[in-house]
């Protein structure tokens, strides 16, 4: 009996030494999900630790790692290898041996460790992440849940016939760009411009809210119709396929508010816009799409996204059951959320649709409301680092595409012209390459304003850049 009193005790006393020191070891590989896609973290033996998501590049991370095990929850720091940010964050350790990590990134100084791990995003710069040491469990979540029919094949030639085009911007209408707040008229003979250029399509960029009632039923004024009908008619004539976009929607694309109509009443603005725009287009070729909404933002979600856009396909197909439908993706309509997606399993003429802007501070170099007023990244060599994340993105998009069997479109992709401009040269052509190589058509940013491919001032296409796309030679 007193021998089983001290073993019960030593027993005990052991226990209480493992509690307090709490020998927690992360090593090995971890994986998670990013906006649904797969990411991963790896904990090595000399302290690294390597973060990375296979959708979206900007997100790797590598650096030094360190834990505190004594608090509740337990505590870890990341140092970046050279230029990066810090992170500081929570996590703990589940009695299923799962572990969620909460963690911000920053400039030291400026993180806020999170105070609780919570799986919502509370901020741009928090990240959470459920994560297991079981890939294929993670994998089986999110693998796509139908199989492509036959017919989905239309859809994978009217994206051929898209091929490579541009965005007809501040052309039917102005825009909230400083000095093209109103609309200047396109003479016809630049339609041809482009299309000798060798563009095979426009994306035709239109305000439609600002162009149409405000009180039911949302009237979209028969002159502006007109107006943009010209536009299109001098595209097809020119063999030019167009997209029709719903650009510079309020509250849910640019942020920008509609002081006549309100947030609710606009969703049912864009449904009758689409009603409209649908009886009247509905004799037109397969050559002219509809492209639903401009990327969709961060208040109205990807929950909302999904349930607008399902309503959206339902009312075009009532006056269009064969026009084939561009679909940007939620949160911001960039790539990294493609798998946030929820299509009707029943219509497969629909062509999915991402802008491509990384890296974000070269291409928006010097612009204040896209956060790059005070960016230094004014060139790109073309270096195999720099290649290194865009193919990692654009290798995400097509295993995406081939899995869900949607074929997919580069909205928008493009540089302001006032970075150096062979740089600038060297990336669209790369970029464009990369999209051509994988069967994604796409669409440059833009044809007007301080994106475009022109000289300003003669209104001639800057030939470095005509060259490096490679438009009559794909
Ligand atoms: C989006 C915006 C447009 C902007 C472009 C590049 O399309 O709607 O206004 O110029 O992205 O940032």
């Amino acid at each position: 009996m007193k021998r089983f009193i001290s073993f019960a005790w030593v027993a005990a006393l052991m226990l209480l030494a493992t509690a307090c020191s709490k020998k927690v070891s992360l090593e090995g590989t971890w994986y998670g999900l990013y906006n649904k896609s797969l990411a991963t973290i790896t904990f090595s033996a000399d302290s690294t630790m390597d973060l990375s998501s296979e959708a979206f590049s900007t997100l790797s991370k590598q650096g030094k790692y360190s834990i505190n095990t004594q608090t509740t929850p337990m505590q870890i720091d990341m140092e970046p290898e050279g230029l990066g940010m810090s992170g500081e964050g929570i996590f703990r350790i589940n009695p299923d041996q799962t572990m969620e990590i909460c963690i911000d990134f920053g400039v030291p100084g400026q993180i806020k460790r999170p105070t609780e791990i919570n799986s919502k995003q509370t901020s741009m710069t928090t990240l959470y992440f459920m994560l297991t040491r079981d890939k294929e469990s993670v994998l089986a979540e999110i693998a796509p849940k139908v199989k492509a029919p036959a017919e989905a094949r239309l859809a994978f030639e009217r994206n051929k016939r898209l091929g490579s085009g541009i965005n007809l911007n501040a052309v039917v209408d102005g825009n909230l760009h400083p000095g093209y707040e109103r609309d200047a008229p396109l003479p016809d003979s630049e339609i041809k411009s482009i299309a000798n250029a060798g563009f095979q399509s426009i994306r035709l960029n239109v305000c439609w809210a600002k162009h149409a009632a405000t009180e039911k039923p949302y009237t979209i004024a028969p002159a502006f119709f007109k107006k943009v009908d010209h536009i299109v008619d001098e595209c097809l004539k020119n063999g030019l396929a167009v997209s029709i976009d719903q650009h510079y929607y309020p509250y849910i694309n640019m942020d920008q508010p509609d002081e006549n109509v309100s947030y609710e009443d606009n969703y049912e603005r864009l449904y009758s816009f689409w009603e409209q725009l649908g009886e009247h287009y509905k004799n037109y070729p397969p050559e002219v799409y509809f492209d639903l909404l401009n990327e969709p933002n961060l208040r109205m979600g990807a929950d909302k996204w999904n349930e607008v856009l399902n309503k959206l396909i339902k009312i075009v197909r009532k006056s269009n059951p064969d026009r084939t439908l561009l679909i940007a993706t939620p949160n911001l309509g960039q790539h990294w959320t493609l798998n946030l997606l929820e299509l009707p399993e029943d219509d497969w003429n629909l062509i999915v649709e991402f802008h491509y802007y990384l890296p974000h501070l070269f291409t928006h170099n010097g612009l204040a409301y896209a956060q790059a007023e005070n960016s230094q990244q004014a060139v790109w060599m073309g270096t195999d680092e720099e290649k290194a994340p865009i193919l990692q993105d654009f290798d995400f998009i097509q295993r995406w595409s081939e899995a869900h069997g949607r074929p997919v479109n580069m909205g928008e992709y493009g540089t302001v012209n006032t970075v150096n401009e062979a740089s600038r040269a060297r990336y669209l052509g790369f970029v464009h390459g990369e999209a051509v190589k994988r069967g994604i058509s796409s669409h440059l940013w833009g044809y007007r304003e301080v994106f475009q491919i022109r000289d300003e001032k003669t209104g001639e296409w800057v030939p470095e850049i005509l060259n490096a796309l490679n438009l009559k030679d794909k």
